[in-house]
């Protein structure tokens, strides 16, 4: 931090804070309570607000006017993207537009995450969640469950509308744990540098999605890599720029986000035998569960937002161009929206005002997809169990923007 600074804003920048999500509840829980919009500076980071509470960011998002996402929407030390912009491949996806541009882009897949659409492909799910939980007793029960079901089924799922084949899958995993992944050290391999592992992971994103909107180009498939392929914005083909980072943000937003919101979830679940046993008995409880368990998890913990002119939040004065980081973590715990936010509760009654997925124009476009994924999987893992509990100690992604249980040992007694 930088020095006569207020220390509390470390916990939004420090990936390893975020590994031990008991101590930063607590600490995002005093925030909101204390200082809900929250000034931080640190060493090598353009200063932000910190926003704690829900209404807070609930507003934030709606407003989309007011409250921008053109320019960098992640938080990353200033350098990287100065580096990024220097090689020309700093970010560009729906996340970083605004306005008629931000839905001109959205419009190219939107179709394709409506509900009705996504109901389509309910099969499609259906057959993956069951080959899963295959692999899931052929492990004997016994298994890391993010690692071994949650990352794989909800990879293969995306990876299937998408139009990557199988093979390909490992691939999209390690680069996405290169953007995503980029600060913990499981991931970082060889490369002893974030800022190195990022720049390379989109260099190699670019030469496999060039390659694969030619292809799509030559020869359509009925897959959403042929529509953002061949997407037409404002009459035109969209930009090269443009379509890469579309590639990006569909091969990583889709799986790390729920599979994490999956393996979270799932840990959470265990800790509570009871819920664990009326699932079993009442499986249609999991529409309630997924949204709790998405609540809990709040894979993603922020982006940011700029603000265009001068306004007030929680009583405090935010200038024209500052930058407002959303914390969903904090938000989704805050006891003014969900009584006893620390206890999990599939049968908690407004689960659903979840704000995991944001709101406003940028809402979440694949919100019903994760959402299906989890109801779909769940309730034939737990059909399939006598009972089930943790075989070891679950472990924290260390990460400041998308995290959480990437390790889960369990151990089950199959039926
Ligand atoms: C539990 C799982 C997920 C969570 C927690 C999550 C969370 C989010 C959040 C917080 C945003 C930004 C919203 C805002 O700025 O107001 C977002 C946007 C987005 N998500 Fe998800 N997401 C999940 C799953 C998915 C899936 C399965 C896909 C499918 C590809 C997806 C694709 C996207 C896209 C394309 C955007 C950008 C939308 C825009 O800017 O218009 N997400 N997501």
């Amino acid at each position: 931090m930088v020095d006569g600074q207020d220390p509390r804003g470390s916990i939004f920048i420090d990936p390893v804070a975020y590994a031990n999500q008991e101590a930063w509840h607590s600490a995002a829980g005093e925030l909101r309570r204390q200082a809900p919009v929250l000034r931080v500076a640190a060493d090598g980071y353009t200063p932000f607000w910190a926003v704690t509470r829900y209404d807070d960011v609930f507003t934030v998002s709606r407003h989309n006017d007011l409250f921008l996402n053109t320019r960098n929407s992640v938080l990353g030390p200033d350098l990287q993207y100065e580096l990024l912009g220097a090689m020309g491949i700093e970010p560009k996806t729906l996340i970083h537009m605004d306005g008629e541009e931000h839905r001109q882009h959205r419009n190219v897949t939107n179709t394709w995450f409506r509900p009705r659409a996504v109901a389509q492909r309910q099969a499609a799910i259906d057959n993956i969640a069951e080959e899963f939980v295959g692999r899931f007793r052929d492990l004997g029960g016994c298994c890391d469950f993010a690692q071994d079901i949650a990352v794989p089924y909800t990879l293969r799922v995306i990876m299937s509308i998408f139009g990557v084949p199988e093979e390909d899958e490992p691939t999209m995993l390690r680069l996405t744990q290169g953007i995503f992944g980029a600060a913990d050290p499981e991931y970082l391999g060889d490369l002893s540098d974030p800022f190195a592992m990022v720049t390379t992971t989109i260099a190699e994103f670019e030469d496999y999605f060039n390659a694969m909107a030619a292809e799509r180009r030559a020869d359509p498939h009925d897959d959403l890599a042929t529509v953002i392929a061949n997407a037409q914005v404002g009459g035109c083909p969209m930009d090269r720029h443009a379509t890469l980072w579309y590639f990006v943000i569909v091969a990583t937003a889709g799986h790390d986000t729920t599979s994490f919101a999956l393996s979270g979830g799932l840990e959470a679940l265990l800790r509570y035998p009871d819920q664990v046993k009326a699932l079993q008995a009442e499986p249609q409880l999991v529409v309630n569960a997924t949204d709790e368990m998405i609540r809990w998890t709040s894979p993603v913990r922020h982006f940011l937002r700029y603000l265009t002119q001068p306004t007030t939040l929680s009583g405090v004065e935010v200038a024209a161009g500052d930058r407002l980081l959303l914390s969903y973590p904090s938000a989704n715990r805050d006891e003014t929206v969900f009584e006893e936010p620390m206890t999990f509760d599939i049968r908690r009654p407004n689960a659903n005002r979840t704000i995991a997925f944001g709101g406003g124009e940028h809402f979440c476009l694949g919100s019903t997809f994760a959402r299906r994924e989890i109801r779909t999987l769940l309730p034939r893992l737990l059909a399939t169990v006598e009972d089930i509990g943790l075989d070891g100690k679950p472990e924290f992604a260390q990460a400041n923007f998308v995290g959480g249980v990437k390790h889960l040992p369990v151990a089950a007694t199959l039926r």
